[in-house]
């Protein structure tokens, strides 16, 4: 027990800012600091604390409290845990009070389980080191494996020897009773006999969020089809499996820093990552991925990286983390590796910073994963499309905010050339569902940007209309008018689109269109354009113009301002634009405080400034794609028109060519720009 003088200058050394602060990230406003409360989902900071006072209040939810009470609340920790926490923060030592016969006997059931925990990793760490089998057979394992021995210390990795009772002969020589042994889930005893339950294998301890060691993980070294390959501590009173998270005493730091937090499958990619410098990293070993794991997570970042193997059973574990960290309001981003690698074994072929690269460029977020995943087997089939179309709706629909799935479902409607009005009413009709088996109101339909409930449409939707949306426009143009009304006059460098072209030969006049590639040109030369010069080039070549009245209305303004050499000021030409447009103008310019607020929630917003080349490319290229299957479809049905009454159609025949050859340079564009 922690003796009173100790406690007091536990509690007098502490900083409140400092204790909070290693959690939330705090503001200084006035005299207080300021952040976004952890105990309750908010958006604008209202959690207060006072330097001076040492206490922390909130004022949306109204807890409050001092260090202590901060860290038993938020580390869910008992009084003597959070003691003891501060203690090792300010580097006070901890006096206890002598323990007498009774300390002893009251001590509580966790404590000693604690402390058990405690003498088996140690037992196990000095066995690896110190002990020629550990060395033989554990140490060497560990070396061979590519950890350092620097690494096998923090993670106090252990080996287990190759016998009934290695641990309990010498924890019963130190005092401890079979009883506890048993309690702990290290003593196995049956009517027959008793045993070790970890025998002959490398351990890994699996820490709580204090670094307290609470079970084990106990991997075999030899090929032995009769028993797993992990043996894990069964549940204990200090244990439970589905809230803990292998790493997280080593990870929680750096994943408030870095504001993500890598998720991996296994003990061995923990510390790999570890090993490279990653150290936000935590794996959710031997459970399938739960609720409270991630609200575990949650505490420290909204932001989730899930590393899985690029195998059937990694990408179906990533599929269903997906849809749990969504709902409870998260936001994710898959990185899949290639088949048969894992990021343990990955991470030992590459360099650091390769593999940083990697883990960036690669991780995708959750519509264009399982589009990506999904399309490549509908292609072509309408039943398909609408059946992924579905499939990625009802998972955004599991998203508690309303203003993230607004931006989730106009993302997933750039990426599967739907309109976002239809992905909206067949997400409604989830929620609503949804809300009527659960008999409340949980979350409230979805608004488009402007603010207007879409509800009304909901039911003028069929499956088949759904199916046939592929011509409509509407949502491009409304994409197009939005960037000129936000970024018209920025220059931006655009894509070599040569390398596009390098499977088909794209005949004739298709090679001008609008992609703003010169012929003669040997060597690609990234050009600079500014954005309404490659937009109007683009629509001008293509002949393309708008469906939607509003949007067409504005674009024709546009094209004034170019044909008069006029730049582009937002301010003037919104003033000088004639009332009916006027509206709908201001709706698009993009608020300042909406694209701050969405970036902070790792949505990729579509008009961030830093990736302008991408979304003004993306949104020429789906207009012009759009475009084509308009033609396409245009030129199938003449030449069925016209081989009918025998006419020729062989001009008709190579005009259809081209056009099949442009949608396919047009697709690769799509693939690789736009799912980066
Ligand atoms: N696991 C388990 N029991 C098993 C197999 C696996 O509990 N029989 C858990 C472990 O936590 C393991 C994780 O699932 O870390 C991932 O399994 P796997 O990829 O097979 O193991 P690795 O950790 O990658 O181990 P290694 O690289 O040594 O094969
Ligand atoms: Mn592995």
């Amino acid at each position: 027990m922690i003796n009173q003088e100790t406690k007091e200058r536990i509690l007098e050394a502490c900083r409140i800012e400092e204790v909070v602060g290693d959690f939330v990230s705090l503001k200084k406003r006035g005299a207080n600091l300021l952040g976004v409360c952890p105990f309750h989902n908010e958006r604008t900071p209202s959690f207060t604390v006072s330097p001076a006072k040492g206490f922390f209040k909130c004022f949306g939810c109204g807890k409050a409290g001092d260090s202590v009470t901060f860290m038993m609340e938020h580390e869910q920790l008992s009084f003597p845990e959070a003691l003891r926490y501060l203690a090792g923060k300010y580097s006070i030592t901890i006096e206890e009070e002598a323990p007498s016969a009774e300390m002893m006997e009251a001590q509580s059931q966790r404590e000693s389980l604690f402390a058990m925990m405690d003498f088996a990793k140690n037992f196990y760490v000095d066995y690896l080191w110190n002990n020629d089998e550990g060395i033989a057979i554990g140490l060497s394992y560990f070396r061979e494996r590519g950890f350092t021995d620097e690494i096998i210390r923090k993670f106090e990795l252990g080996f287990s020897p190759d016998k009934w009772d290695g641990l309990t002969s010498s924890a019963t020589g130190a005092g401890y009773k079979e009883e506890i042994l048993g309690k702990a889930g290290l003593l196995i005893v049956n009517e027959q006999k008793k045993y070790d339950r970890f025998r002959g294998r490398v351990m890994f301890p699996v820490a709580s969020l204090t670094g307290r060691t609470i079970a084990f993980g106990a991997r075999i070294l030899k090929t032995d089809p009769k028993s797993p390959k992990y043996l894990n501590s069964p549940e204990t009173e200090i244990y439970f499996k589905s809230k803990s998270l292998y790493g997280i005493s080593h990870a929680k730091k750096a994943i408030v820093e870095k504001d993500v937090c890598y998720l991996v499958e296994g003990y061995t990619d923990v510390i790999s990552l570890h090993q490279a410098g990653i150290e936000n990293v935590v794996a959710s070993s031997g459970t399938s991925l739960t609720v409270e794991q991630i609200r575990l997570i949650g505490r420290y970042t909204k932001n989730v990286t899930v590393l899985y193997d690029g195998d059937a059973a990694g990408i179906k574990a990533s599929l269903r983390g997906i849809n749990l960290i969504l709902e409870e309001g998260m936001n994710v981003r898959v990185v899949l590796f290639p088949d048969g690698e894992d990021p343990d074994s990955y991470s030992r072929k590459v360099s650091t910073i390769e593999l940083l690269e990697y883990l960036t460029k690669s991780a995708v977020d959750f519509i264009s994963f399982k589009t990506k995943l999904l399309l490549s087997d509908t292609a072509g089939d309408p039943i398909k499309k609408a059946g992924l179309v579905r499939d990625i709706v009802e998972t955004i629909a599991v998203v508690p905010d309303a203003i993230t799935r607004a931006a989730y479902i106009r993302q997933a409607s750039t990426l599967m050339e739907m309109s976002e009005a239809v992905l909206i009413a067949e997400m409604n009709k989830i929620i609503r569902a949804r809300n009527n088996r659960q008999g409340e109101e949980t979350s409230a339909p979805v608004q488009d940007h402007a603010g207007e409930v879409l509800d009304s449409i909901e039911k003028e939707y069929t499956e088949e209309q759904l199916i046939n949306d592929e011509h409509n426009t509407e949502v491009h143009e409304e994409e197009i008018i939005r960037i000129l009304l936000n970024y018209a006059e920025e220059i931006f460098q655009l894509p070599d689109f040569n390398k596009y072209l390098d499977v088909e030969p794209v005949k004739g006049k298709q090679k001008k269109k609008g992609l703003g590639r010169d012929e003669e040109e040997e060597k690609p030369e990234l050009q600079h354009i500014k954005v309404k010069d490659f937009i109007f080039d683009i629509l001008q070549t293509d002949g393309i113009s708008f469906t939607n009245e509003g949007y067409a209305g504005l674009l024709a303004e546009f094209a004034n301002l170019i044909t008069n050499e006029t730049d582009y000021d937002a301010q003037s030409f919104i003033n000088n634009l004639n009332p009916d447009l006027k509206p709908l103008a201001i709706s698009l310019v993009t608020p300042k405080y909406e694209l701050a607020d969405w970036k902070s929630k790792g949505i990729i917003v579509r008009l961030d400034k830093d990736r302008i080349d991408k979304t003004v490319v993306d949104a020429m290229v789906y207009i012009q794609k759009k475009m084509a299957n308009k033609k396409a479809m245009e030129f199938q049905n003449e030449i069925k028109e016209r081989s009918e009454v025998g006419a020729d159609i062989d001009e008709l025949l190579a005009h259809y060519q081209e056009l099949i050859n442009l949608k396919m340079v047009l697709n690769r564009i799509t693939n690789t720009v736009i799912n980066k």
